[in-house]
């Protein structure tokens, strides 16, 4: 059998190789903890769950999906953008649902991008965007996040000649994996770049609406010019406990939702609708439940940061995101050793930063999804593997 060059090219998936570690171990008897996973620990909110279970039992629902979603389903989205944001979508023209936003993710070069056409993508990053590239035969150009820059990327210093055949620039803030935030001149920044440069900008904003300190991310699309050069990926995932229902959506730039949902109306059959009718009760229901998961995330993220300075890792606290990206303490450059390192004498499984491009490499990331039980007996090993101490 000869396999596809894309499928022979294909880097291992990060966080399948971290399972494969997590399996070893685990045979060996450890009683392994992960903090590698952003995969949220508490359950989807009852109110969702029984909107659910009512659109079980209504026939209509057993039948194939649209795969631009039902009407009323994107115009709840184009409701939440506009309580949320400020921001006024057309529900049929501005607005596509997604299979979680990581197929919209998977899928959205195949719009923009031919062969040879340069992608912007930020390192370290979201590992989806690269793939999504190499898989339409185009060229991945890394953008190198620095903390001095409070890790966004300097579009300034992209050469003319990349510019000229880039087609995409991905950006994500809150940022995976490193948990920084964007603020509104950067954006403005951003669209007036891609506008001169005529390139397509992809906000992944997955985690729009986990954030700290009464901190608010923002869309991309509150900036003016942006619904002329953006679109906006956004997720029911990390929010509302969601990640196990698959529902996400693109919006913004009507050209490329359009292109997008030709794509997918050829390759999938859209969303199940009783998830579909999940997701409506989320962003039309009560709201309290993602003030409940920030407090919750906001405490593991205070302790998280206290054991980690013990540890000599350097860090700030992030406003936003599941995660705590930390810089490898003095002396130490390889994350992927230092990593090793935990789960050997702790048991306690942290991310290499390497695994999220070569701009990652001396930063581990923790996910503050854990349940509380299991992040303080894993905080406790930690802090005492930085006291020295035998652990396991
Ligand atoms: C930055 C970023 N974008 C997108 C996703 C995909 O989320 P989903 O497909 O569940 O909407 C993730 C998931 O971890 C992510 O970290």
């Amino acid at each position: 059998m000869k396999l596809a060059q894309r499928v022979q090219q294909l880097p291992p998936y990060l966080f399948a190789r971290i399972s494969a570690v997590i399996a070893e171990k685990r045979a060996q008897g450890v009683d392994v903890i992960s903090l590698g996973i952003g995969d949220p620990d508490l359950p989807t909110p009852p109110h969702i769950l029984e909107a659910l279970k009512q659109a079980a039992d209504v026939p209509a629902n057993h039948r194939y999906p649209e795969s631009d979603g039902l009407p009323e389903f994107r115009r709840s989205i184009a409701g939440w953008y506009q309580r949320r944001h400020g921001v006024t979508l057309d529900p049929d023209k501005e607005v596509v649902p997604l299979i979680g936003s990581k197929e919209g993710i998977g899928h959205l070069p195949l719009c923009l991008v031919d062969p040879g056409d340069i992608v912007l993508i930020t390192d370290p990053g979201y590992p989806v965007y690269e793939v999504g590239t190499m898989f339409v035969g185009g060229e991945v150009h890394r953008l190198p996040l620095r903390e001095e820059d409070g890790w966004l990327p300097r579009l300034d210093d992209v050469p003319n000649a990349v510019a000229e055949r880039a087609t995409l620039l991905w950006l994500n803030y809150p940022n995976n994996p490193t948990g920084a935030v964007a603020d509104r001149a950067f954006f403005e920044h951003a669209v007036q770049w891609a506008r001169r440069h005529d390139v397509v900008i992809a906000h992944d904003l997955a985690y729009a609406d986990v954030a700290y300190d009464g901190y608010r991310p923002t869309s991309i699309l509150e900036i003016d010019g942006a619904m002329d050069v953006a679109i906006e990926f956004n997720s029911l995932s990390k929010a509302f406990n969601m990640t196990g229902w698959r529902v996400g959506m693109a919006v913004g730039n009507r050209e490329v939702i359009d292109a997008l949902t030709r794509v997918k109306s050829n390759l999938d059959s859209g969303i199940p609708q009783a998830i579909q009718a999940m997701a409506m009760a989320a962003l039309e229901g009560p709201l309290d439940a993602l003030d409940e998961h920030n407090v919750i995330y906001q405490r593991r993220r205070d302790r998280v940061v206290e054991v980690l300075r013990a540890l000599g890792l350097r860090l700030e606290p992030p406003k936003a995101s599941l995660y705590v990206w930390a810089r490898l303490p003095e002396g130490e450059r390889n994350s992927g050793e230092y990593a090793q390192r935990l789960i050997e004498a702790t048991g306690v499984v942290v991310t290499p930063g390497r695994g999220y491009g070569e701009a990652g490499e001396g930063y581990i990331r923790i996910s503050l999804t854990t349940p509380d039980d299991r992040l303080d007996e894993a905080l406790n090993r930690l802090a005492r593997f930085a006291r020295g101490e035998q652990v396991l």
